[in-house]
């Protein structure tokens, strides 16, 4: 295979391009949504701390890696490893990890389009000023009214799978770059001003003291289980989406460079989204351990006491929205460009089925809020043992492989040339954190679970 291959899938336009969505797709609900929550069910600062370590050693190790091996392999990520694998003169039943990962994205994509429909039907709430002079026991019941219908839950998560499989049956690499070129900032400069509000609450260092004062007592196992996993699913590794986005970039770009910038603008989102989040807990009172629900239960409040809150509140529903849908294209597109290579079904029939599959399995998050909320597996409901197993289980062994793959069958000269980093020491630290640090603290993570 030579080196100067494109992708049959199309290429970005540039640099920039790809910053963009693939930043696109990891700033999503995992940092304004799942960050809060699980930051509040696990006690605060030394989850937030594990979060952040795992960011630096293992996320953008990882996130390089998977951008190289997509680059080297222009193909879907089931394609790309069973063929780099054989030049390896490896197994080419490293395709089987392609296949994890489009497993779990279409996993993933099933719950996430539920979620993403509350946000939907809280564009509307706002709009129609619901959340005006809102009481902590009004924007309560709002959100309990909402996710105990599993009618109106059914239509937002159909609304939204369609939305998403419009795009990815045009391809990604058309109209997503602009979207995410100016609603990503403007979705920031909100929750800048979400941060703004929650300063004037009074409860401000609360907040702060509470995501960054390490309390190590408070933090099980488990937390650094969920917080490692959190990484992962934060930056959209371990499946094979940034590994299709790689596939589509030119030779050109630095990967290190890109990789620090993304993991840093989504971090940012994350912590910023905290901080707005936690001074609104502590001033009224509420639960900071809430769960998938508190951010629909807090930022109502700042909405319904700032001023022009109607306004800026729809907004920012509306860019969450956004937000969630660039996310969503690179939850399918693995599944997509497999299909299209493999079974040579044209794009727009590989998205319709792609997402209809994933919407079927939807349902099952909708009743998991309602219908189904007693029933559980594992102590788990539906949706937090579909969260639990993709983002806990399945994100972090899919890394752990790529750590593997990029490490250990790749030939060094190859990899070496794809990454191109400018100095060779930059290049034996990458590699000694994807051939050891990586893979061992993955595993350290999962035995230390079991004792
Ligand atoms: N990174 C996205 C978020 O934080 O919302 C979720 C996600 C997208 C996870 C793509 C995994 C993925 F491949």
């Amino acid at each position: 295979m030579s080196d100067s291959r494109g992708s049959i899938h199309g290429e970005w336009s540039s640099r920039w391009a790809f910053i963009l969505a693939a930043t696109g797709s990891a700033v999503g609900l995992g940092n304004i949504w799942k960050f809060p929550y699980i930051t509040g069910e696990n006690g605060g600062g030394a989850f937030v701390l594990v979060y952040l370590i795992c960011i630096a050693v293992i996320g953008i190790p990882i996130m390089m890696a998977e951008i190289m091996i997509g680059r080297r392999g222009r193909r879907s990520p089931i394609n790309t490893m069973r063929v780099l694998a054989k030049q390896g003169r490896h197994s080419p039943h490293w395709k089987y990890l392609g296949w994890t990962g489009v497993v779990a994205g279409f996993l993933i994509i099933s719950y996430y389009s539920v979620i993403a429909g509350w946000a939907m039907a809280y564009v509307f709430r706002s709009a129609g000023a619901a959340f005006e002079g809102a009481t902590a026991d009004g924007v309560a019941s709002i959100f309990s009214e909402l996710v105990s219908d599993p009618e109106r839950l059914i239509a937002w998560h159909s609304i939204f799978m369609v939305l998403t499989m419009i795009v990815v049956s045009r391809g990604v690499a058309s109209g997503l770059e602009k979207a995410v070129r100016y609603l990503m900032p403007s979705l920031f400069v909100l929750l800048l001003l979400l941060l703004g509000y929650s300063m004037s609450t009074g409860a401000f260092m609360q907040g702060v003291s509470f995501m960054f004062n390490p309390n190590f007592s408070a933090l099980s196992g488990e937390a650094i289980l969920i917080a490692m996993g959190h990484a992962f699913f934060t930056l959209s590794l371990g499946m094979g989406a940034i590994m299709v986005y790689g596939s589509y970039l030119n030779k050109d770009t630095s990967i290190a460079k890109t990789s620090i910038t993304i993991a840093l603008a989504d971090t940012s989102v994350a912590l910023v989204a905290g901080l707005a989040i936690f001074p609104i807990v502590f001033a009224n009172d509420l639960e900071a351990a809430a769960g998938p629900g508190l951010i629909f239960q807090t930022l109502p409040l700042a909405f319904g006491h700032m001023p022009g809150g109607t306004l800026f509140g729809t907004l920012f529903f509306i860019l969450l929205v956004f937000a969630a849908w660039s996310s969503a294209i690179s939850l399918i597109e693995p599944a997509v460009t497999w299909l299209v290579e493999t079974l040579h079904m044209d794009r727009v029939r590989a998205s319709v089925y792609s997402g209809l599959a994933a919407w079927l399995l939807g349902i099952g998050t909708v009743f998991s809020f309602n219908l189904w909320s007693d029933v559980t597996f594992f102590g788990k409901t539906f949706f937090d043992l579909l969260d639990y197993l993709t983002a806990n289980i399945m994100l972090p062994l899919g890394g752990l492989a790529i750590a593997l793959f990029a490490g250990w069958i790749m030939v060094r000269g190859t990899v070496k040339e794809e990454l191109k980093l400018q100095h060779p020491r930059m290049f034996q630290l990458w590699y000694l954190l994807v051939r050891y640090v990586t893979p061992v603290a993955v595993i350290i993570v999962f035995i230390s679970l079991q004792g």
